[in-house]
């Protein structure tokens, strides 16, 4: 079932690539009011603001128009991209995903269990391997619009998994590929799993 999920993703991704052609350095700009909480060149210091170097251009630009049309709910976005165009929009995804993202550390007593969940997933639970779809390496899959991962805040990925399996963030889809991977993970999973990525590279 994965795999014709992938496949179809990869279709719509490889379509998708004709439209928004986003312009980096225009996009630089236009993301200089995102720096605060973002970091000038996406990779953020406090462990509450998601790191934007480096991601997918094409997951950067859906959470954009997520965020703007209030199907992901960012309270401290709030009302900030109101007045900006579908240009815009795709100038600043092209910015940040020019940019080299950072790689922090992860808790060596947690490693083991992150690393078997990441790898591995539950399967007697019928959950797959976050690498299938976010590549052995946490690099994602940018044309299909799966998330870069590697280096991400331990904090932020934490609040993201509890947020799918509790239903606080539903824009993975119809498929629900995010909500059905966190149902299954209890609280140290998500723990281990999302301490294993903040080191991974
Ligand atoms: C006041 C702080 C703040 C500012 C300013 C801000 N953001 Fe955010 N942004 C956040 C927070 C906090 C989140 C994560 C919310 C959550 O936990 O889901 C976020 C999430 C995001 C995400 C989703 C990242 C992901 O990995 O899914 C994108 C993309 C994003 N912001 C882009 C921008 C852009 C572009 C700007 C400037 C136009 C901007 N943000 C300005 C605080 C901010
Ligand atoms: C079947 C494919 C698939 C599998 C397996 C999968 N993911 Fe995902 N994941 C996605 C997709 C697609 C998104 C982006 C959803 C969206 O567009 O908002 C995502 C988003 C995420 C995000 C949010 C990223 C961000 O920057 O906000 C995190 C964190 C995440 N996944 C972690 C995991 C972990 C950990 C696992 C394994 C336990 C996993 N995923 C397994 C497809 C998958």
């Amino acid at each position: 079932m994965n795999k014709v999920i992938v496949s179809l993703l990869l279709t719509l991704g490889i379509t998708g690539l004709a439209h928004a052609a986003g312009d980096a350095k225009a996009g630089q700009a236009k993301a200089a009011v995102c720096g605060a909480c973002h970091g000038p060149d996406g990779n953020s210091v406090a462990p509450n603001f998601p790191k934007l170097a480096g991601q997918g251009e094409r997951y950067l630009l859906k959470q954009l128009n997520d965020i703007k049309a209030g199907n992901r709910q960012v309270l401290e976005m709030t009302g900030l991209l109101n007045n900006m165009s579908d240009q815009d929009l795709a100038d600043i995804a092209a910015y940040f995903s020019s940019q080299k993202g950072s790689v922090g550390a992860a808790d060596p007593k947690l490693v083991a269990r992150g690393e078997a969940l990441f790898r591995g997933g539950k399967l007697d639970q019928g959950m797959p391997a976050c690498t299938g779809c976010h590549s052995p390496d946490g690099s994602g899959n940018a044309a299909a619009g799966f998330p870069h991962l590697g280096g991400q805040h331990a904090q932020y990925v934490a609040k993201q998994l509890t947020d799918f399996r509790e239903g606080n963030r539903t824009n993975d889809g119809d498929a629900q590929m995010m909500r059905a991977v966190a149902a299954k993970l209890s609280n140290k999973d998500i723990e281990a799993v999302s301490s294993y990525i903040q080191g991974l590279h």
